[in-house]
């Protein structure tokens, strides 16, 4: 884990001798170093070693460092690049610093100046990369209050947000499992009045039955086995912030009466005492279930829907926003690059097309989940069909010509099927079930594979080293 903190450094020069001497020397100095005498192959290592500087000699074979410099300037990566120059070079260094090198450093080399001017373009490479990263999130197109996408049905749920945020009506927010009805309960109160107020997340189906009227409205010593002090429910903690109840269709009957209550009166009462206490709170509310359904079998008060949808927010599934995709991968490939330590700098067009046919059934959660699965399996720069599972690339036929496709899926089958089943097995230890569990594939399908792949799951078994 420590070497991928270590910064890259790239070294070019054609001078073999002196860029072993100068690669040595930047290892010591503790960076990751790699050294390349072929300027082109130099600027290929750019592209997929990812480096956080580089050094270019002036003077090369082929292509010397300004021209080097150029192209990488085109690049536009905000690479630091220093450039090494003899006596006698001086001014052609200077212009490459005027065109955009970062600094140049004379030979015979002084390490300690080497040291210095490498540990101020890594800074500036930092800061830049900061600020960039600053200027994207404060001004991203597309983004509110976390609420990533562009399309015009989520741009519909956000303007439903912003128009009901400044109001005290109760709010039912609907949407399958993964939408982002939480995350969209949220914006209702931070882009509201009651921002800096409490919000409270009341779980209405991990809570059980019994403790849940405690729980949102509290009790009083000796309400019930086991309530040795009185407590305060949500509602009091929530004072006149915002209590938001995730799946209410799960409150039992008994409750359902005493939360219309609190919607028409705007009291209720805690366990074990009479005196009815008064709320400011504003109710927003989630679903995945259809409410209405629900009331039509007789497990949800009518009377309760109707007071809780005065405004409703349908939050649309994934793949009726799927020009939403890209967007959202950007975003969450970012933030796993932070959270995991990885440098995924995007994906290509043929896998984009997939992720954005795909129908996504879990939703946004399931495509963060899998692109987080991707990235703490494999240290990658860019994400492309090879990385795709089985049951993504079913929906290839749709948007990949058949001819690549074919060949793709045997390459995709071959050889990194073969290594991503293989690190599936010694990871779950030949337990199919879980290796067709993780990738998303039924046990027949995944048998099917492992047959093709000459893949022995009982070789795996008792294997304890990943
Ligand atoms: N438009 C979006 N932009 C960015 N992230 C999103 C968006 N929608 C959802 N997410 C993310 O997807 C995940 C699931 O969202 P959330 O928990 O809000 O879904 P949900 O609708 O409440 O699902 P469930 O019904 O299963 O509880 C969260 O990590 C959330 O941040
Ligand atoms: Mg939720």
């Amino acid at each position: 884990m420590t070497t991928a903190l270590r910064p890259r450094i790239l070294v070019v020069d054609d001078d073999r001798a002196l860029l072993e001497a100068l690669v040595q020397a930047l290892e010591s100095m503790g960076y990751e170093v790699l050294g390349e005498f072929d300027p082109l192959q130099g600027l290929a290592r750019i592209g997929d070693w990812d480096p956080d500087a580089a050094i270019f000699d002036l003077k090369m074979p082929g292509m010397d460092g300004l021209e080097l410099l150029r192209r990488v300037l085109e690049l536009q990566l905000e690479l630091p690049v220093l450039i090494l120059t003899a006596h006698g070079t001086i001014e052609t260094a200077v212009r490459a610093v005027r065109e955009g090198a970062y600094d140049f450093l004379e030979k015979p080399f002084d390490l300690t100046k080497i040291e210095l001017t490498l540990h101020k373009a890594l800074d500036y490479r930092g800061q830049k990369r900061r600020y960039r990263f600053l200027a994207e999130t404060t001004a991203r197109k597309g983004e509110f209050e976390g609420i990533v996408g562009e399309s015009a049905a989520i741009r519909k749920v956000i303007d439903a947000v912003t128009a009901v945020a400044e109001t005290d009506s109760t709010v039912l927010i609907t949407g399958e499992s993964g939408t982002g009805k939480e995350l969209i309960a949220r914006a209702v109160h931070v882009s509201g009045a009651r921002k800096e107020k409490p919000f409270v997340t009341v779980d209405c189906a991990s809570i059980p039955d019994s403790l849940l009227e405690s729980e949102l409205f509290g009790h009083v010593k000796g309400a019930f086995t086991g309530a040795y002090r009185e407590r305060a429910g949500y509602f009091e903690a929530a004072a006149d912030g915002t209590v938001f109840l995730d799946e209410i269709g799960e409150i039992p009957q008994v409750l359902q009466k005493k939360l219309l209550r609190i919607l028409q009166e705007k009291t209720f009462t805690r366990v074990g005492e009479s005196r009815p206490r008064a709320t400011e709170a504003r109710i927003v509310a989630a679903t995945n279930r259809n409410l209405k359904k629900w009331v039509e079998e007789g497990g949800f008060r009518e009377d309760l829907f109707y007071r809780l949808k005065v405004v409703e927010i349908q939050v649309p599934p994934l793949r009726e926003r799927s020009e939403d995709v890209p967007l959202l991968v950007r975003h969450y490939l970012d933030r796993l690059n932070r959270k995991l330590n990885r440098k995924v700098q995007g994906v290509t067009p043929e896998a984009m097309a997939i992720l954005q046919h795909y129908s996504w059934p879990g939703n946004i959660r399931e495509l963060v989940h899998f692109l987080e699965q991707i990235m703490t399996f494999h240290d990658l720069r860019v994400l492309d069909l090879s990385h795709l599972p089985e049951y993504l690339m079913a929906v290839a036929d749709l948007v990949i010509p058949s001819e690549t496709y074919a060949d793709l899926k045997e390459k995709v089958l071959d050889d990194v099927g073969l290594k991503y089943f293989q690190k599936l097995m010694n990871y779950y230890h030949g337990n199919v079930s879980r290796v067709a569990e993780h990738a998303g594939l039924n046990r027949r399908h995944l048998h099917r594979l492992l047959q093709k792949l000459e893949l022995d799951s009982s070789l795996y078994r008792g294997h304890r080293d990943i």
